[in-house]
């Protein structure tokens, strides 16, 4: 449906409209995920009206067929849910753990430490997502946030050569926003709706999506401060992720914390906030030259362990095809624990 504009919604003029625009929101998909208590915020609007405005475009959007109605039977988000996407991670044994590959509708975490990569999946995941459905992409274009200047085109032009594709045109499918502190990273989501449109996006990165907010909010005190305007970001994603039907990948350092003696010494830097509003978490671990990869949560996947490797192609297969997967053995701990209080998070960031 292309009829999404503000002034389709009766009761919108173009002063309204006008006022709505200049705050960023362009249509009534902003409007849905932006909400009504931020829309009130940016645009002085008395929370009443921004409420009604809102109301009205899920409203009309669900009478449209756009966006799932507010009371459904199982057997239609049951339908929904046959709309989800999978793009193929391009690796047998990443694919077996994602039961298919990586999910529109959906958050998606991956965490782990430094060079464990992180980027180079998403890396990979860039170049799959433009491939065809029979060859396990969405033929969908990519939103990558980099925070980090960690974004690599060389990685692009070699993983999509190693999978036969034109460098070039898998190159020109990929919009860069380069985010320099956390409220332009936000920012940057906040006014991505149009571009996710026009771009056919079916791939949103952000990477990394925890690791300006650490180190612009240091130390206890401003911790709370820290988790809210993470937690914002970190829902904004997961709701242009259901809105637009794309995947959304977050990533997240975990580091060392020489206070914990047993399970592995590793925590998510983002605290619990991440972690509860990802669909799906999955850690990275460095083992040698090997890379191991497990499910820590998720709604409908067994946990489980895979391993994996590094190469020119992005994320690949290991070499000895019986080191494919581990199964979870029972009563390991799991590495980083959701149920941790986000002090100790920030705890552990103070130290660093
Ligand atoms: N072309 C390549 N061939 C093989 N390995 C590569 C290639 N390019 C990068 N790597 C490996 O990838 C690893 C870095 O991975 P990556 O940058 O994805 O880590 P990360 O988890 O994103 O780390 P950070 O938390 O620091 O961002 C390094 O070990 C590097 O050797
Ligand atoms: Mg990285």
């Amino acid at each position: 449906m292309d009829d999404i504009r503000l002034d389709s919604l009766e009761g919108v003029g173009p002063v309204t409209a006008r006022k709505l625009s200049d705050a960023g929101v362009h249509n009534l998909m902003d409007l849905i995920v932006r909400g009504p208590v931020e829309i009130s915020d940016i645009t002085g609007m008395e929370k009443d009206s921004t409420e009604r405005l809102v109301n009205k475009a899920r409203q009309f959007l669900a009478d449209g067929g756009v966006l799932a109605k507010d009371f459904v039977s199982a057997a239609d988000i049951y339908k929904r849910r046959q709309e989800i996407g999978k793009i193929s991670t391009g690796t047998e044994c990443l694919d077996t753990l994602f039961d298919g590959g990586v999910e529109t509708q959906a958050l998606t975490e991956v965490y782990g430490e430094f060079g464990c990569g992180k980027t180079q999946f998403c890396h990979t995941l860039c170049v799959m997502v433009q491939k065809s459905q029979e060859e396990g992409g969405l033929e969908g274009g990519v939103l990558y946030i980099d925070s980090e200047n960690t974004f690599r085109p060389e990685r692009i032009v070699s993983i999509a050569k190693a999978n036969g594709m034109d460098p070039q045109r898998v190159l020109d499918n990929i919009v860069v926003a380069r985010a320099y502190n956390s409220s332009h990273q936000v920012l940057i989501l906040e006014e991505a709706g149009a571009i996710i449109r026009e771009s056919n996006i079916k791939l949103l990165v952000a990477d990394s999506a925890v690791g300006l907010f650490r180190s612009e909010y240091l130390g206890r005190g401003t911790l709370s401060e820290r988790q809210q305007r993470l937690n914002h970001f970190v829902h904004l994603l997961a709701r242009i992720a259901e809105t637009y039907n794309c995947a959304a990948v977050a990533t997240n350092q975990v580091m060392s914390s020489p206070d914990v003696f047993f399970g592995d010494p590793t925590k998510p830097i983002g605290g619990n906030v991440v972690a509860h509003t990802s669909t799906y978490r999955i850690y990275f671990k460095k083992s040698g030259k090997k890379r191991i990869a497990r499910m820590v949560d998720s709604p409908h996947h067994p946990e489980e362990e895979v391993i994996f490797g590094i190469g020119e192609a992005g994320v690949i297969d290991p070499e000895d095809p019986k080191a494919k997967k581990i199964k979870k053995k029972a009563g390991a701990a799991p590495p980083a624990n959701d149920t941790e209080d986000a002090a100790d998070a920030g705890a552990t960031d103070a130290g660093n």
